[in-house]
């Protein structure tokens, strides 16, 4: 979850390293901090954001002048709260090494209590300190090691994740990086070598980048790079090109990355879509699951694995494929099915969402239902990442870096592959060719009408002036609708602050009716579908005990306008692809109500782009 960024050739490293540290910010940002071998290690750390890291460097950062090694990390507290003390790079007790981690070492109080026990002390709270000490001791054990060898031989006593990477006075021409369950890329310059927990930081220096695997460790110098495995067995690495640009990662005039994001999805529908939707021969070509198109029809059963905004997108695909492809299909929260001992079986298919594709149960829930002979297939934004490459088969959403940590576009385009995965299942069984490409045709429709709701962003603005002191909202709307009110919700949640909660319209009745009062907004989600008129019948209930409502409704419907405070219009369209307009102006709202509110849109409190730990 935190960032991580090393750099080693011939350029100043100190600016480079915190330029990179700021591409990460959204990975973690409580605290952050700095190492560079300049002949004796010199470290910089703070509590708070790059900027304070930055300003103290501008203050206290003159020994990093002119040096041309370092690792540097901004981080996203597991273990001990933010604080100076907590930030890394944590060093051993004579200075002269200094380790950045990303991840959980889940024994760290067993080695802790062994290291305590031989004379160690300890500076900070976290579980990463543990390593460096444990490093330590390995490498004054025995003097014939170096530290390539100190590191492989710590790591075999580590249980947990990791991504890390370690420096040394001792051996200043190099950085020893690891990892297991923690992404890590080395980024291949002229003469020059970069290393991040993601791409970001790297692409625009370099679009050459080797993605390590687990269990993989590297040693990189400033003229070349040797990737073993931690049991020291050579490995041969593929060179990959990176195809985004660093334009894609930048704000491009927006005030914040999550409004560029939601402005962005019209362009990113037609991107998901591009060369797979053939609309001329009314069919799709999904190339990443030709190969095993068969076998996912014959699937007993789908169990789609995800959190969050992506497991609100595996709601929308339940719907999508029972109706399109008559397959059963069930969702599942991918930290509830790792660990409840789901039954699956060679017979059924498991389909793994992740924007990201490293969040952490969504990869154990993948790797579990590998292990029960299921056939994972995955649905990843994020190109290499670690779920993209162990599932057997998948499809990426090319929705183009999403850096906001409020996910927008990713949810859009995992919703559009998701609609083009049920029509690909659905064909030659289920439904006929007309009507596949006349659902195509009502796909490729969607992203002129998204434009139209974006037009639509003052009046969306306005309305978000009369929810910003609310305390509670409710968001209701039912089938293909109901996953969108929980996706409005969170939204809301995870960047104002305000509590909201999503839920089919009709279970009003069974509790939350008890809430409403003048003070409760109800957002309602009133599209002309085949619960339309409950869902009338549902607003005039909540009328008649005084809550206030918003309603998003089709254009032309009147009769909505005599009920609601405000109604927001979107343009029509077809059941299965109504949550891809419908949640728009519900992400819009969130992002005003939240900037009104003077809320860090960005990076909200407490939370990170990708979950990496459990
Ligand atoms: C979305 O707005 C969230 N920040 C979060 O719920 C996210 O969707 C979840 O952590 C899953 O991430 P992933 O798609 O990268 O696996």
């Amino acid at each position: 979850m935190c960032g991580i960024v090393g750099y080693i050739g011939k350029r100043e490293a100190a600016p480079l390293l915190l330029n990179g540290l700021k591409r990460l910010e959204y990975r973690g940002y409580d605290s952050a901090g700095i190492a560079v071998l300049n002949g004796e290690m010199s470290v910089l750390k703070q509590k708070g954001s790059v900027g304070n890291l930055e300003q103290l460097l501008s203050v206290s950062g003159t020994v990093m002048l002119g040096v041309t090694a370092g690792i540097a990390h901004t981080r996203w507290a597991t273990h001990g709260d933010p604080s100076d003390r907590n930030a890394h790079p944590h060093m051993n007790v004579t200075g002269d090494i200094a380790l950045i981690h990303n991840g959980i070492i889940e024994n760290y109080s067993v080695l802790k209590q062994e290291l305590s026990g031989q004379g160690y002390t300890f500076e900070s709270d976290t579980d990463s300190e543990v390593l460096v000490h444990l490093i330590d001791r390995i490498w004054k054990g025995d003097s014939s090691l170096d530290l390539e060898s100190a590191v492989r031989m710590a790591l075999r006593h580590v249980e947990g994740a990791y991504g890390i990477c370690v420096i040394s006075s001792r051996e200043p021409d190099r950085i020893v990086v690891a990892r297991k369950g923690s992404p890590l890329v080395i980024g291949i310059g002229d003469g020059e070598f970069f290393i991040a927990s993601d791409a970001a930081p790297i692409v625009e220096h370099t679009n050459k980048v080797v993605y390590l695997s687990d269990g993989e460790m590297a040693v990189v110098t400033r003229d070349h790079y040797t990737v073993k495995t931690i049991e020291n067995v050579e490995r041969e690495k593929l060179i990959t090109e990176l195809d985004f640009s660093l334009e894609k990662i930048e704000k491009g005039g927006f005030e914040h990355f999550m409004l560029k994001e939601i402005f962005e999805q019209p362009e990113v529908m037609q991107d998901v879509m591009r060369g797979r939707v053939r609309l001329n021969e009314g069919r799709v070509q999904l190339g990443g699951i030709e190969d095993y198109l068969d076998r996912l029809k014959q699937a007993k059963r789908i169990v789609i694995c995800a959190c969050g905004t992506s497991w609100h997108a595996g709601l929308i695909g339940e719907y999508l494929i029972e109706e399109f492809a008559r397959i059963p299909v069930e969702v599942d929260y991918a930290s509830e099915f790792r660990y409840r001992n789901p039954i699956v079986g060679r017979e059924d298919v498991v389909i793994v969402i992740s924007q990201s594709g490293e969040t952490a149960d969504t990869l154990a829930a993948l790797r579990l239902a590998k292990e029960k002979g299921a056939l994972v297939m995955g649905i990843c934004n994020v190109v290499g990442s670690t779920i993209a490459r162990e599932t057997l088969c998948g499809m990426y959403t090319h929705a183009g870096p999403e850096v906001g940590v409020a996910s927008t576009k990713a949810f859009t385009a995992q919703v559009i592959v998701l609609s083009m995965l049920a029509l690909a299942l659905s064909k030659g069984r289920t439904i006929s060719h007309d009507e596949i490409a006349l659902s195509l045709r009502e796909l490729s429709k969607v992203p002129e009408k998204v434009s139209r709701i974006l037009d639509l962003n003052d009046q969306i603005r306005a309305i978000a002036e009369t929810l910003k002191d609310a305390r509670n909202v409710l968001y209701l709307g039912r089938g293909y609708n109901f996953p969108v009110a929980l996706e409005g919700a969170l939204k809301l949640k995870e960047i104002s602050y305000i509590h909201a909660e999503g839920y089919p319209a009709a279970e009003m009745k069974h509790g939350p009716i008890a809430l409403i009062d003048e003070d409760m907004p109800v957002i309602f989600i009133a599209t002309r579908d085949s619960t339309y008129t409950k869902v009338l019948s549902n607003i005039e209930e909540v009328r008649s005990r005084k809550g206030r409502v918003i309603a998003i409704a089709n254009e032309g419907d009147q009769e909505i306008s005599r009920l609601a405070d405000h109604v927001i219009y979107i343009p029509q369209a077809s059941g299965p692809v109504t949550p891809l307009l419908t949640v728009i102006p519900l992400q819009l709202l969130a992002y005003h109500v939240a900037t009104l509110r003077g809320c860090n849109v960005d990076r909200p409190r407490n939370l990170a782009k990708s979950v990496t730990v459990e």
